[in-house]
């Protein structure tokens, strides 16, 4: 979808659909000659109710009203919502060009969320399909008196981004392995100057020590991707962040196999490692001051011959010693290395995304991710994060006694906790451990990152959780 801001009138911008938000106790802004804007409205087939939607034709154009709620409470989570709903009605109408008549006295933030709204709306997966369903939307115009074209630029690009961060996770994982993500990863690369991939295979993997990471791809045939992603925007400063994914590209659970029944959801496990690699290519397109290193560990996990068992222990990087009794608790296998690389790196802020635990979907749901991190400041700083990107997260707790549910009998470590509950916190446990006590903060995304139904986000399959959030984290905007 092309998006532009402009400050001509709707009825000046080509568009055959213009959207227009009503606000309680408010008039339309700007009726047409004849009044039917306002007279629908009176008629009350229009409501000022968030997102109620009456459709009518005037000056040979189609004219969209939306109910914005009380003006007070509008936000930028409404605005995505309101736009999402104005958004569908006009692909049920076929329309083609958009244009939202922005409201007067609204922020740039609520702007952000109009375009957020309507491209998030959008996506669809359609790939592997031989006719794609209906008409799409080509083109969103926002029309207001002043000059947007920041605030829309920028929520357009990390929007794009995040749809293309549901491409990847949605990709069947017989067409996205390890080597097709830093395929992937390099490529992005040769579009910014200031984004550079490096890639680390199998044997460097080895040969660097990262005996935790190993373990779990020695089962497959797919050879496993470290992929550093490495991006220093002009006049960069604050702190270097590590942002962290966790991208196995089909977890089976290996020699402890998962049951049938949902197992083909496990292509989703890279969904952590997507998002971080798209906020990334997002900051490198808006030229942001940051400093900021991608670390995306990149495998399968399967059931083989020469599969890691139940029971090895193996050496991660930093030269702890893990027990495997789980060989489907993987996803801290492979970050706990992914962290202590990043940390010799020189990131002095941490942040690692991963859909790690069946029980943050329990407990959480779809609507808010797992937060746990060893530094207050940090949490709040990534919780604001989430309220301000709409991508919430809850905090759980960390314990020195939780931490006692992943010491190993035999080594330093074990994966596997017993079944007393807090399995999420036990994984945000033993990542602590190799975080140590540089600022890092843990998302649990296993319950936001597909198959969650969100007001803007619709329909089956990936959501792109956590680059709208990662984005607004390394722009630091409002704090
Ligand atoms: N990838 C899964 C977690 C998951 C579950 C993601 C459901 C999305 C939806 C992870 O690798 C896993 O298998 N976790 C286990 C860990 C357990 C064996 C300690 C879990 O949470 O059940
Ligand atoms: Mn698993
Ligand atoms: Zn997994």
């Amino acid at each position: 979808m092309d998006v532009e801001a402009t400050t001509a009138g709707p009825l000046d911008t080509g568009a055959d659909t213009i959207v227009v938000g009503v606000f309680d106790g408010e008039q339309v802004a700007h009726d047409v000659p004849g009044g039917a804007l306002g007279a629908l409205l009176d008629s009350g087939e229009a409501r000022t109710k968030l997102s109620h939607l009456a459709v009518t034709h005037a000056e040979g154009r189609r004219f969209i009203l939306v109910g914005l709620g009380s003006r007070e409470q509008f936000d930028a989570e409404r605005a995505r919502k309101a736009a999402a709903a104005a958004h569908g009605r006009s692909r049920e109408l076929d329309a083609r060009i958009l244009c939202w008549e922005v409201p007067h006295h609204v922020d740039d933030a609520i702007v952000a969320g109009l375009v957020e709204g309507t491209i998030l709306h959008a996506y669809r997966f359609d790939r592997y399909k031989r006719d794609s369903e209906d008409g799409a939307v080509e083109r969103l115009l926002l029309s207001a008196h002043h000059d947007l074209s920041w605030p829309v630029g920028v929520a357009a690009v990390v929007a794009e981004a995040q749809n293309r961060a549901r491409d990847l996770a949605n990709t069947p994982a017989n067409d996205l392995t390890p080597e097709g993500l830093s395929a992937y990863a390099r490529g992005l690369a040769e579009r910014y100057e200031r984004l550079n991939v490096t890639v680390l295979d199998e044997s460097q993997i080895s040969a660097a020590g990262m005996g935790a990471f190993a373990a779990v791809a020695q089962g497959s045939e797919q050879p496993p991707r470290l992929i550093r992603l490495d991006f220093e925007g002009p006049e960069a400063d604050g702190p270097r962040l590590g942002f962290i994914g966790k991208a196995v590209t089909f977890d089976s659970g290996g020699i402890s196999l998962k049951t049938a029944a949902k197992m083909h959801e496990m292509k989703f496990d890279m969904a952590g490692g997507a998002a971080v690699i798209e906020a990334i290519a997002a900051l490198a397109e808006l030229d942001a001051p940051v400093r900021v290193v991608g670390v995306v560990g990149a495998t399968e996990n399967l059931p083989s011959g020469t599969a890691v068992k139940p029971g090895d222990i193996v050496t991660a990087r930093d030269g702890t010693t893990i027990e495997v009794n789980n060989t489907d608790a993987e996803g801290r296998l492979v970050l706990a290395d992914c962290i202590s690389y990043a940390l010799s790196e020189g990131c002095e802020r941490l942040v690692d995304v991963a859909t790690l635990t069946g029980g943050v979907v329990g407990a959480l749901g779809s609507v808010y991710a797992g937060l746990m991190a060893n530094d207050d400041d940090w949490a709040a700083r990534v919780e604001a994060s989430g309220r301000r990107s709409g991508e919430l997260l809850w905090r759980l707790p960390l314990h020195p006694d939780y931490a006692e549910m992943v010491k190993g009998r035999y080594a330093q470590l074990t994966n596997l906790t017993d079944r007393r509950g807090a399995s999420t916190i036990a994984g945000g446990e033993f990542l602590h451990h190799f975080a140590g006590s540089t600022p890092w903060a843990h998302l649990d995304i296993a319950g936001t990152a597909f198959d969650a139904h969100r007001p803007y986000i619709t329909g089956k399959g990936a959501t792109g959780f956590g680059v709208r959030l990662l984005v607004d984290l390394a722009r630091g905007s409002g704090s």
